[in-house]
Protein backbone atom coordinates (compact mmCIF):
# COMPACT_ATOMS: atom_id res chain seq x y z
CA UNK A 1 0.00 0.00 0.00
CA UNK A 2 1.36 3.16 -1.13
CA UNK A 3 0.57 6.92 0.63
CA UNK A 4 1.20 10.05 -0.46
CA UNK A 5 2.61 11.83 2.83
CA UNK A 6 2.78 16.31 1.42
CA UNK A 7 4.65 19.43 2.66
CA UNK A 8 3.08 22.85 1.90
CA UNK A 9 6.05 25.80 1.45
CA UNK A 10 6.18 28.96 -0.02
CA UNK A 11 8.82 31.64 -1.66
CA UNK A 12 8.51 34.65 -3.49
CA UNK A 13 10.30 35.19 -6.84
CA UNK A 14 10.67 37.66 -9.74
CA UNK A 15 11.16 36.68 -13.11
CA UNK A 16 10.22 37.87 -16.82
CA UNK A 17 10.03 35.11 -19.40
CA UNK A 18 11.16 36.29 -22.83
CA UNK A 19 13.23 34.48 -25.42
CA UNK A 20 16.83 36.63 -26.09
CA UNK A 21 16.12 35.03 -29.99
CA UNK A 22 12.53 36.64 -30.52
CA UNK A 23 11.88 40.62 -30.90
CA UNK A 24 10.22 42.38 -27.86
CA UNK A 25 6.71 42.63 -29.68
CA UNK A 26 6.82 38.91 -29.97
CA UNK A 27 8.08 38.50 -26.38
CA UNK A 28 5.15 40.67 -25.40
CA UNK A 29 2.39 39.07 -27.74
CA UNK A 30 3.20 35.36 -26.39
CA UNK A 31 4.18 36.22 -22.39
CA UNK A 32 1.81 38.97 -21.42
CA UNK A 33 2.74 40.74 -18.34
CA UNK A 34 5.18 37.97 -17.56
CA UNK A 35 7.89 39.33 -20.26
CA UNK A 36 8.15 42.93 -18.73
CA UNK A 37 11.27 43.25 -19.19
CA UNK A 38 11.88 45.05 -15.50
CA UNK A 39 10.91 41.88 -13.79
CA UNK A 40 8.03 40.94 -11.50
CA UNK A 41 7.08 38.92 -8.76
CA UNK A 42 5.02 36.50 -8.06
CA UNK A 43 4.06 34.27 -4.65
CA UNK A 44 4.96 30.57 -5.43
CA UNK A 45 3.06 28.15 -3.27
CA UNK A 46 4.59 24.68 -3.15
CA UNK A 47 3.56 21.10 -2.44
CA UNK A 48 6.05 18.70 -1.75
CA UNK A 49 4.31 15.19 -2.08
CA UNK A 50 6.70 11.92 -1.32
CA UNK A 51 4.84 8.59 -2.10
CA UNK A 52 5.89 5.44 -0.69
CA UNK A 53 4.99 2.71 1.59
CA UNK A 54 4.50 3.23 5.53
CA UNK A 55 6.88 2.33 7.70
CA UNK A 56 5.93 -0.43 10.06
CA UNK A 57 7.91 0.80 12.47
CA UNK A 58 7.31 3.87 12.47
CA UNK A 59 4.03 4.12 10.98
CA UNK A 60 5.95 7.10 8.73
CA UNK A 61 5.90 7.12 5.21
CA UNK A 62 8.50 9.53 5.61
CA UNK A 63 9.58 11.66 8.54
CA UNK A 64 8.39 15.12 7.11
CA UNK A 65 11.50 17.04 8.72
CA UNK A 66 13.45 15.53 6.74
CA UNK A 67 11.49 16.99 3.56
CA UNK A 68 10.97 20.52 5.64
CA UNK A 69 14.59 20.64 6.30
CA UNK A 70 15.07 19.83 2.55
CA UNK A 71 12.60 22.27 0.78
CA UNK A 72 14.36 25.03 3.22
CA UNK A 73 17.54 24.69 1.98
CA UNK A 74 17.58 23.35 -1.59
CA UNK A 75 14.09 25.13 -2.59
CA UNK A 76 13.89 28.33 -0.29
CA UNK A 77 17.38 29.16 -0.04
CA UNK A 78 17.70 29.14 -3.50
CA UNK A 79 14.88 30.65 -4.90
CA UNK A 80 13.03 32.85 -2.08
CA UNK A 81 13.54 36.66 -2.92
CA UNK A 82 15.29 35.47 -6.04
CA UNK A 83 15.19 37.08 -9.62
CA UNK A 84 15.06 34.05 -10.59
CA UNK A 85 16.75 35.21 -14.57
CA UNK A 86 19.36 36.61 -12.92
CA UNK A 87 20.54 34.83 -9.92
CA UNK A 88 19.34 31.12 -10.36
CA UNK A 89 21.57 29.45 -12.42
CA UNK A 90 19.32 27.04 -13.78
CA UNK A 91 17.21 29.94 -15.23
CA UNK A 92 19.84 32.01 -16.65
CA UNK A 93 19.19 28.97 -19.93
CA UNK A 94 16.23 27.98 -19.04
CA UNK A 95 12.72 30.27 -19.34
CA UNK A 96 11.63 30.41 -15.90
CA UNK A 97 7.81 29.53 -16.36
CA UNK A 98 5.65 27.63 -13.60
CA UNK A 99 6.20 24.14 -15.58
CA UNK A 100 10.04 24.92 -15.68
CA UNK A 101 10.36 26.02 -12.53
CA UNK A 102 8.63 22.97 -11.31
CA UNK A 103 11.61 20.56 -13.03
CA UNK A 104 13.88 22.05 -11.66
CA UNK A 105 12.63 22.00 -8.23
CA UNK A 106 11.96 18.03 -8.92
CA UNK A 107 15.95 17.57 -9.86
CA UNK A 108 16.68 19.32 -6.94
CA UNK A 109 14.85 17.17 -4.70
CA UNK A 110 15.26 13.36 -6.62
CA UNK A 111 18.41 14.61 -5.75
CA UNK A 112 18.69 13.99 -2.42
CA UNK A 113 15.59 11.89 -1.36
CA UNK A 114 15.56 8.08 -1.27
CA UNK A 115 15.10 6.21 -4.84
CA UNK A 116 12.41 4.12 -2.70
CA UNK A 117 10.24 7.30 -2.59
CA UNK A 118 8.53 8.68 -5.62
CA UNK A 119 8.26 12.69 -5.56
CA UNK A 120 5.42 15.00 -6.92
CA UNK A 121 5.33 19.05 -7.33
CA UNK A 122 2.06 20.81 -6.97
CA UNK A 123 3.29 24.64 -8.32
CA UNK A 124 1.30 27.29 -7.97
CA UNK A 125 2.12 30.63 -9.73
CA UNK A 126 -1.14 32.21 -9.34
CA UNK A 127 -4.02 31.01 -6.74
CA UNK A 128 -5.68 29.71 -10.02
CA UNK A 129 -2.94 28.53 -12.24
CA UNK A 130 -0.98 26.00 -11.05
CA UNK A 131 1.09 22.87 -12.69
CA UNK A 132 1.89 18.94 -10.89
CA UNK A 133 4.80 17.09 -12.11
CA UNK A 134 5.99 13.91 -10.87
CA UNK A 135 9.15 13.18 -12.89
CA UNK A 136 7.13 11.55 -16.11
NI1 LIG B 1 5.01 36.04 -14.22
Amino acid sequence: MKMKVCRRAHFNAAHRLYRKDWTNEKNKEIFGKCSNPNYHGHNYDLIVGIIGEIDPETGFVIDLKIVKDLIKEEIEGAFDHKNLNEEVEEFKSLNPTVENIAVVIWNKLRAKIELQYDIEITLYETPRNFVIYNGN
